[in-house]
């Protein structure tokens, strides 16, 4: 396989707003991510996944572009843009930018114009329809709604949304619309970034009116004319939201002589965890499986992004690992399992701390508009309050959205006021200021991680075999490159736990979670979810 500057770095993703705030409004802000790069250098990510910040109405957090030529207010200015981009170039990290382009927001002049007039030139470059019996065209729930399709007065016909009804879809169909889509992205590539993570892409080739949304039938010739007319020429990297790709479809967007995009990023090792609002526990065996099945059939074939969590998903030590005794354990164990892997690795902000989920105290405390339509959609159908609010815990968005936490100073270092949304009070025990200078840190542990897959072929091209596939209190697999072997272990439980193993005799401990490692002729010895990496003789 070509060797891509992509293969061997890590990527961290920001979540701007609540990242941290240079201006003291209480809101994050572009200047505060620049102000901050010297602590991602030194953890050192060569990649940074920048969450939308473009002009935007806010109704789901910039995922909501009214212009994408221009920068919110609450983030800053275009000339702040352009100074994150070269002074993370100054560290040797690359800009990815969020690429919104399913939908836009109402609010965008194309939407405006289209809204107008049937005879509008934007007109199609939203999908409208007639209403039929009186109702919406089709049955098509939204992602957040019982319709994807809302009535627009004036017109007298419904346009088509997935995501909230400010969150207008694009009509892939119309050329005219990709040619201007490609423009811009142009405009964003001569800015110097990185590449693309490209929000919802399986959903661009949909055929609302048959009910296919995701990997419609033209998918993947829109990406490929995507890649021809933009980034094709220039070396980026590119990142595909993938929720529904299996292995297959996968490899359709990621292997290289297709020409689609670098990586996929799909979550079948989140879906385990069965239902978004009502999770099930999952079975180390199984998480063994679907890792063991993607690392085989992606290597040399395609590629995979590695991740535990991100801005739409609760926190991966709460979600995974545990977050009251073990959180510190825990949490070191889950990054070792990912980070021996192929793929490139997405830490999201705070993960490299251990940061945890949270319970507000009521509805009114939450900002995400995912959390609020369901809160009110089950309210409505008479669930129970308690029940409404347990799910919002376990996976509500702004688990993942509370501000970084940086220091043990009011609101965690973040602002100097009141953030947008509240702090996690344990930000006094878990902060950047208590880790970065402490070996035995959570946030060390991750540097040792990421600097591990600079340096080795084997993390990066090894081919995978999975150890002990139906056991569920290890995780543990080998690695092999050209005849060196490394070998990741961790114990998946808050047990002591003997690993036996003969090929550990004369190891070397590259990575242990506690230092040092109980390592004998045949056997491991691990305490509570203790991981190690080790060379093998
Ligand atoms: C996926 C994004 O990650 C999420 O935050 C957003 O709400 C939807 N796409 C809609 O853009």
């Amino acid at each position: 396989m070509e060797r891509k500057w992509w293969h061997s770095l890590t990527a961290y993703q920001v979540y701007p707003r609540s990242f941290y705030d240079s201006n003291g409004d209480g809101i994050g802000d572009i200047k505060g991510i620049t102000q901050k790069l010297d602590y991602l250098k030194e953890l050192g990510i060569g990649i940074i996944w920048l969450s939308p910040v473009y002009k935007s109405p806010n109704d789901d957090n910039g995922y909501d572009i009214s212009d994408y030529y221009d920068i919110m207010d609450e983030f800053g200015t275009m000339a702040d843009m352009e100074e994150l981009i070269a002074e993370a170039a100054k560290r040797g990290i690359r800009i990815v930018m969020d690429l919104v382009v399913n939908h836009t927001s109402d609010e965008h002049k194309w939407f405006v114009d289209a809204r107008a007039s049937k005879n509008s030139r934007y007109r199609d470059y939203y999908i409208w329809a007639d209403p039929v019996n009186g109702g919406p065209p089709t049955d098509m729930p939204s992602s957040w709604s019982d319709s994807a399709w809302e009535y627009d007065k004036e017109s007298g016909q419904y346009y088509f949304h997935m995501f909230s009804v400010k969150q207008a879809d694009l009509n892939w169909e119309n050329p005219d619309m990709r040619s201007d889509i490609y423009d811009m992205m142009n405009f964003w590539i001569d800015k110097g970034i990185g590449g693309f993570r490209m929000d919802v892409i399986e959903m661009i080739g949909k055929k609302p009116f048959e009910g296919i949304i995701n990997n419609g039938p033209m998918l993947h010739e829109y990406l490929r004319e995507m890649n021809e007319r933009t980034f094709g020429a220039h070396d980026l990297l590119t990142v595909g939201e993938c929720w529904n790709a299996d292995t297959e479809i996968a490899k359709l967007y990621s292997a290289p002589e297709r020409h689609e995009l670098s990586m996929v990023f799909q979550f079948e090792h989140i879906c385990l965890k069965g239902d978004k609002w009502y999770p099930k526990p999952y079975r180390v065996r199984d998480l063994k499986r679907v890792f063991s099945k993607w690392q085989k059939a992606l290597h040399n074939k395609g590629w995979n992004s590695l991740f535990w969590c991100n801005h739409d998903l609760p926190r991966a030590v709460s979600a995974f690992g545990n977050d009251k005794e073990y959180r510190e354990e825990s949490a070191k164990m889950l990054a070792t399992l990912l980070h021996g892997m192929q793929g490139t690795p997405y830490i999201y902000q705070g993960e490299e701390l251990g940061m945890t989920n949270i319970r507000l105290g009521s509805i009114e405390d939450y900002r995400d508009i995912e959390s609020i339509n369901m809160y009110n959609d089950r309210i409505a159908k008479g669930d129970k309050e308690e029940d409404i609010m347990e799910s919002i815990y376990q996976s509500g968005r702004d688990n993942a959205r509370t501000p970084m936490q940086w220091s043990a100073e009011q609101y965690g270092g973040f602002s100097k006021v009141q953030p947008w949304i509240a702090v996690n009070e344990n930000y006094r025990e878990i902060n950047a200021a208590a880790q970065t200078n402490d070996e035995t840190s959570v946030f060390s542990h991750y540097k040792r991680l990421v600097a591990l897959r600079r340096s080795s072929d084997t993390i990066v091209y090894g081919d995978f075999r999975l150890v002990n596939e139906s056991d569920d209190d290890f995780f543990a697999y080998e690695r092999s490159y050209n005849g060196e072997t490394i070998l990741v272990v961790c114990n998946t439980t808050p047990e002591n736990r003997e690993f036996v193993y003969r090929g550990v005799a004369g190891s070397e401990l590259l990575i242990g979670s506690r230092q040092d490692a109980d390592i004998s002729d045949g056997s491991i010895k691990l305490r509570p979810y203790e991981a190690v990496i080790l060379k093998l003789a």
